[in-house]
């Protein structure tokens, strides 16, 4: 029985003694279908991926493919971006409930209400928010791009910057940049202990500690290196350390390790004893779901024409000041 609607994947028993690697390998050539995966997707997914990368590299790599399907291993927002940016291919997700506290906690309705007691700023909204709010934006900004984005933006104008209070409290900090913060966090970026961070500092002293911009201040005011996903990795490889800190999500250590196999990667602690800087919304996506979701071409991203064009107006902004900018 399919209870697509009700659980957000397809609930279809897979033969175990398939090997899905091959299954999928097999069904992307079949279909000319193209597997995204981000960085936080668990190892196996990545390995089986045709493209890894940050929501920026991810979003340019779903507009400029020619394959006719695109198999989302991310979240729904990524899987969004991808249809408003390539429309006529099919677009495939594993798991419609892999969500995002994000774009969870910014909802057309009231963002439309906060915005218009600031009617003369425009509003860069962080990607990972829904169509619908990006339709309300002006610009969309990504963690690799967001500097560039609000320094696009001339000096006297006012900016609402939605949903990370986090990534905007950083461009505030850093850019000297006054802007109006919609109160939304990341559940997993928010989950770290400073107190854990530097007393494994003390122990690992050569460690370099690295952090994502959607970590909390204090966290970040102790990072020797602040990135997106894509610029932690490449910060790891070119820097001579032998040992890092990563205040990320876990996924990003499998690639670390990786391309720098002698090197030490450490989790940095979350707050308690769970694992928490595992995020449970890109962790939805498995490999049977992927299968599945190839095979039966379902649960697929359907959006009204004219909400896309709309969200697509501040992405296409970003992606043309990134190109100039070379950021990838
Ligand atoms: P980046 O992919 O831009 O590094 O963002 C991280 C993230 O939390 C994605 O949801
Ligand atoms: Fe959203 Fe945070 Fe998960 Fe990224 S890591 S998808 S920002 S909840």
């Amino acid at each position: 029985m399919n209870h697509l609607d009700e659980l957000g994947y397809l609930d279809i028993p897979v033969d175990p003694t398939l090997d899905l690697f091959e299954e999928i390998k097999k069904l992307k050539k079949e279909k000319n279908a193209i597997l995204l995966a981000h960085y936080y997707q668990d190892a196996d997914i990545q390995d089986v991926a045709d493209y890894i990368g940050d929501s920026l590299g991810l979003a340019q790599k779903a507009e400029s493919t020619d394959a006719d399907m695109i198999v989302f291993a991310g979240v729904h927002f990524m899987a969004e971006v991808a249809k408003i940016l390539n429309p006529s291919k099919k677009v495939i997700i594993p798991d419609l409930k892999a969500g995002c506290s994000l774009a969870d906690a910014c909802l057309p309705n009231d963002f439309a209400a906060f915005k218009s007691k600031y009617p003369n700023h425009v509003v860069i909204s962080y990607i990972n928010c829904s169509a619908e709010i990006k339709a309300l934006s002006d610009y969309i900004c990504t963690s690799s791009s967001a500097e560039h984005i609000v320094n696009s933006i001339p000096a006297e104008q006012g900016i609402i910057f939605a949903p990370d209070r986090n990534l905007g409290a950083y461009l505030i900090k850093k850019l000297g940049r006054d802007m109006v913060l919609w109160d939304g966090s990341c559940i997993v970026h928010e989950i770290f202990s400073l107190d854990k961070i530097l007393k494994l500092k003390e122990e690992n002293p050569e460690s370099k500690i690295i952090a994502h911009p959607e970590c909390e201040a204090q966290v970040l005011e102790h990072a020797d290196y602040i990135g997106s996903t894509t610029a932690l990795l490449k910060y790891t490889i070119e820097n001579d350390a032998q040992s890092f800190i990563v205040a990320t999500e876990t996924g990003i250590l499998h690639k670390m390790q990786e391309n720098s196999p002698h090197k030490t990667f450490i989790p940095a602690p979350p707050n308690n004893a769970c694992a928490c800087n595992d995020c449970p919304f890109m962790k939805l996506n498995t490999l049977e779901k992927i299968y599945n979701a190839m095979k039966y071409e379902q649960p697929e991203i359907i959006l009204d024409e004219e909400l896309r064009l709309k969200a697509k107006l501040p992405i296409d902004r970003m992606l043309e000041i990134s190109l100039k900018a070379g950021i990838k």
